[in-house]
């Protein structure tokens, strides 16, 4: 179903798959997604598995309006970066988003806030759209500097590449106590960091689409998605059970 909300920013659901799957359980879930996901829809949808897998979901999304999207990028273009992938070569498979600043690639990988500023600007380089993921830990919102967090993650990348790129941009909230815990902001606490988000974007903040990620799940998301300001999701684990992400891709179109 078409809403006002969705014809001005339109909904957007993307999967990370993480580090999960194999040949066998991709082909069943990549079955399963593009077979319900057919002809046109109010939602967009994107699975992101990891990159060993791209020739597989591109083959067996078929004519599924399904998109790729890609879990991380090289800041760099080219050269001895053992292991890393640019951004070109994700355009390459004809990858149409990427995901940048993960909290797991921020607090695992240590990627840095102008690391990730130079990755946003390595992917619209490259013609691809970035989904920047911003989101507090569980420590910083208990001592009340949830938006503060927000706000230097955010202005890092700002600062870089002024507000205007965001038109070609997504931004992610994802609090990092709710990512793969079972615990969800409440509709409160994620409508106040996605307004406060739109406000820091200035004029642009309402045309930009922002999502929400962090244990969304199929009993949860249309409550989610009734917030005038999230606009999608990024899903985790649900993202690997074809029936519970179709039934939140369903609740967003
Ligand atoms: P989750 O992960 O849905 O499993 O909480 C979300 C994410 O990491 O993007």
């Amino acid at each position: 179903m078409i809403t006002a909300s969705s014809t001005k920013r339109r909904r957007l659901i993307v999967g990370n798959w993480k580090m999960n799957g194999n040949r066998h359980t991709n082909a069943e879930l990549l079955a399963r997604v593009s077979a319900r996901w057919q002809g046109e829809h109010a939602a967009e949808v994107v699975v992101c598995p990891p990159y060993p897998y791209f020739q597989q979901a591109r083959e067996m999304l078929g004519n599924s309006p399904v998109v790729l999207g890609a879990q991380s990028v090289s800041e760099h273009g080219s050269g001895a970066f053992t292991g890393e992938v640019s951004a070109s070569m994700l355009a390459d498979w004809h990858c149409k988003y990427v995901i940048i600043g993960h909290n797991e690639r921020r607090r695992l990988q240590h990627e840095t806030d102008v690391q990730v500023a130079q990755k946003f600007l390595a992917v619209q380089a490259a013609g691809l759209i970035p989904i920047l993921c911003v989101g507090e830990s569980l420590e910083m919102r208990e001592e009340g500097r949830a938006l503060e967090v927000i706000d230097r993650q955010l202005r890092a990348v700002i600062e870089q590449t002024g507000c205007a790129a965001f038109v070609n941009a997504v931004i992610a909230y994802e609090p990092v106590w709710a990512v793969g815990t079972g615990k969800t902001a409440t509709p409160e606490q994620a409508q106040e960091v996605h307004h406060f988000i739109r406000t820091q974007l200035g004029n642009l903040g309402t045309q930009v689409r922002v999502l929400y990620g962090g244990s969304v799940k199929g009993h949860n998301a249309g409550q989610l998605f009734a917030l005038a300001d999230i606009d999608g999701a990024l899903l985790g684990g649900a993202s690997l059970d074809a029936d519970e992400f179709l039934d939140i891709c369903a609740a967003a179109d």
